[in-house]
Parts: C-alpha cells; sequence; structure tokens
C-alpha cells in the first residue's frame, strides 16, 4: 500500500511531512535507523546490524509493501530529512493471515512532540485496510515505558510477558509484553 503525504503540525509548531518512503529514500532509511538504533536501547536492531543491510535488500522490501494489500511503509519528515519510520505487514501464511504486525522508530530530537503519535494513527488507519484484518500486534520491551503508554492509550491490549527476554548491551534485562489491538 502507499499512503500520499499527509501534513502535521506538531506540539512545538513544527510541521512535517507523513507519506510513503520512495525507492530512492532506501539508503536515508536505513541511515536513519543506524542513529535510532544508536539512540535506543529498546529495538531489537543494533546500529551495526542496520549498517550491514544492503541498499538493494530495503528497495525490494519498499517495491513489495507498496505492491501488497496487506503491508505499509510510512515515513516522517522535516523540511524534507527523514525523521521517523514506521511499517506493518501482515502474515504470509494464510492460518495468520488475520493478525498483523508493526514496529516504529523517531529519531531522538523529534520525540516528545505528538509525532510518535500521529505516526501510530496514520499507520493504524491503513492496517485497518489490509485484506481480512482482525488483530494488529506488536512486541515492546517492558523497560520501553514511553512506547507502552503509547501503545496503552491507542488502545493495545496487553497479551503476555515472556520474562528475561532480552539483555542489552549494557547488561540491562527487559522482559517482553506481546500487545494486541482488535479491530
Ligand atoms: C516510542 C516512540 C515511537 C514514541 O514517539 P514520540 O514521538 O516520542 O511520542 P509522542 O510524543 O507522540 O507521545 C505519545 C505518547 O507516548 C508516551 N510517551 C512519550 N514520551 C514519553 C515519556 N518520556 N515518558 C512516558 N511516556 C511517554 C505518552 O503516553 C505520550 O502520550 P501523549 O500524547 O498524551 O503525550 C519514540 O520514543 C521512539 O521512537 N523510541 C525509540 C524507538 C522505539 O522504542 N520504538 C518502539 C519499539 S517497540
Amino acid at each position: 500500500m502507499i499512503q500520499s503525504p499527509v501534513l502535521f503540525t506538531a506540539k512545538n509548531n513544527l510541521k512535517f511531512e507523513i507519506r510513503t518512503p520512495r525507492e530512492d529514500e532506501a539508503q536515508a532509511a536505513l541511515d536513519m535507523m543506524v542513529i535510532v538504533a544508536g539512540e535506543s536501547p529498546y529495538i531489537l536492531g543494533t546500529p551495526e546490524s542496520f549498517a550491514k543491510r544492503p541498499v538493494e535488500g530495503q528497495v525490494k522490501w519498499f517495491q513489495e509493501s507498496a505492491a501488497s494489500d496487506s503491508a505499509i511503509i510510512l515515513a516522517v519528515y522535516h523540511e524534507g530529512r527523514m525523521v521517523g519510520f514506521c511499517d506493518a505487514r501482515s502474515y504470509k501464511d494464510i492460518k495468520r493471515k488475520h493478525r498483523a504486525g508493526l514496529g516504529i522508530s523517531i529519531l531522538a530530537e523529534y520525540r516528545g512532540c505528538g509525532l510518535g503519535r500521529k505516526l501510530m494513527e496514520v499507520l493504524l488507519e491503513n492496517i485497518k485496510r489490509f485484506a481480512g484484518i482482525q488483530i494488529i500486534e506488536l512486541d515492546v520491551m517492558t523497560n520501553n515505558q514511553s512506547a507502552l503508554k503509547l501503545y496503552e492509550s491507542l488502545g493495545f491490549k496487553h497479551a503476555g510477558v515472556f520474562p528475561k527476554a532480552f539483555i542489552l548491551p549494557t547488561g540491562e534485562v527487559s522482559d517482553n509484553l506481546s500487545m494486541y489491538l482488535e479491530v
């Protein structure tokens, strides 16, 4: 699926654009995720793992997502710079096709001004149009309280906790919480 541009003025009065990223922005998306992973211990990827991803794979992912009736990629831009990214897709196998998973990341300097909430809202509107969708789901490290609060405020319910699911490079241990939203 493709989202055409949505304009948004954040709490800090800065103006943002949310849309599906173009194929020629695939490297910018990887570069942004290298930064986010360096700033945020609570996402699965690391700066090294994002830096190693070939841009060709990212372009293929963008193309497949744009052509799919059950996948979407969105980015948020400030003055042309990509400052946030999110994506969602349904499982491909027939027994889980009614479920879609999502992920979201915002550069640290742009957090706390409403971008995460707005990006999630635009993402959820798109997911609700996925073929056969019934459940939207995600996993969050329980130590990631800002993300957890955002998801709860959007109506996501707690499905279950996997204890000590992650050991971060600092030694910090976090449980994993699976969350879901019925549509
Ligand atoms: C989680 C994340 C996407 C939130 O984005 P954001 O732009 O900072 O969020 P917003 O400013 O829209 O805030 C939305 C809600 O999140 C929660 N929140 C945001 N910052 C918070 C903080 N510092 N402490 C507690 N809750 C917070 C609040 O419930 C807030 O509600 P409000 O709209 O009533 O203020 C962002 O922090 C991020 O990208 N983190 C790094 C990557 C990450 O952790 N991704 C999620 C992995 S599961």
